[in-house]
């Protein structure tokens, strides 16, 4: 499998795939081409009989810090319904195998929301999560608000994503959000290690199971995520969504004016 922004690694160990994120240089931020490879990879590895856990990592620095805020900068509300990347994230929410996350560095915004679209994430002591986007004058789009929500409850979704501050690791695992917590060198062997006691079962048993789990989980997902991808799609009809994108690429504080 040949991708540009993504490398994947079929078997990291017997049973075990590895798909990093690769784009070191923009902390990995989620362009549409990325995402569209990502969504590629995890489709061939769902159906190699081979492989029964899929990690996904970045790189000790980031995770990944959001969606590309560059290439969304300039869009309008109908550009953004009618390039409608979130069918990619629904594919990708419906790999059947289990997916952990290896958070190291920056997990923000479209990165955390990768992160929790995972079954289960591994978090070096590094790793920061947040929903920042309010920062740039929108909100989350692909799960944000649903998943947090329902991760580490109202009062601190809320906070997370009406101030856009970052929450840390030890914070992340108090709040329910990871698995675990361990020092940066080891985020990627625990996640290897986490898949190996997962891909020693029966992978038929492990499906049902990850299905039924999120029986649970997703119940009034969908109508959620239909609802804040309409939101997010409208705040593209603002002038702070303007303003505040150009902000970020300016590398200057936004004036909001509610607009
Ligand atoms: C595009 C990004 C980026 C992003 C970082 N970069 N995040 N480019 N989109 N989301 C780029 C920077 O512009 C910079 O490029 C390079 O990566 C390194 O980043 P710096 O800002 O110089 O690093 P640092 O000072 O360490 O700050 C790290 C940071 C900051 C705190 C993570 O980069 C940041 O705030 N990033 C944006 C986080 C964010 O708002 N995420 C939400 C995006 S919206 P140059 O060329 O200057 O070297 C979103 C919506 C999701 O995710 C819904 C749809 C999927």
């Amino acid at each position: 499998m040949n991708f540009e922004f993504i490398l994947v690694e079929p078997a990291i160990e017997k049973h075990i795939a590895l798909v990093r994120l690769n784009r070191p240089k923009e902390l990995n931020a989620l362009n549409l081409q990325l995402m569209g490879e990502l969504r590629d990879a995890l489709k061939s590895l769902d159906d190699n009989d081979e492989v029964r856990v899929i990690i996904i990592t970045g790189n000790e620095r980031a995770f990944a810090a959001g969606a590309d805020i560059k290439q969304m900068a300039g869009k309008t509300a109908i550009d953004m319904l009618q390039i409608d990347q979130f069918s990619t994230w629904d594919s990708i929410r419906k790999t059947k195998k289990p997916l952990i996350a290896a958070v190291s560095g920056f997990a923000l915004g479209g990165g955390c929301e990768l992160s929790m679209l995972c079954d289960m994430i591994v978090a070096s002591e590094n790793a920061k999560f947040g929903q920042p986007e309010i920062k740039i004058g929108v909100m989350p789009g692909a799960g944000g608000t649903q998943r947090l929500t329902r991760a580490v409850g109202k009062a601190r979704a809320m906070e997370m994503v009406l101030t856009g501050n970052f929450i840390n690791a030890q914070e992340a695992l108090s709040y329910g959000l990871v698995n675990r917590v361990v020092p940066e060198e080891l985020y990627l062997d625990e996640a290897i290690k986490l898949a190996r006691d997962i891909a020693a079962q029966s992978p038929i048993a492990v499906q049902m199971a990850k299905e039924s789990v999120n029986k649970t989980y997703e119940n009034h997902l969908q109508e959620g995520l239909f609802f804040e991808r309409k939101n997010f799609y409208m705040l593209f009809a603002s002038e702070d969504q303007k303003e505040g994108m150009a902000a970020f690429v300016e590398k200057r504080k936004p004036d909001f004016k509610g607009r």
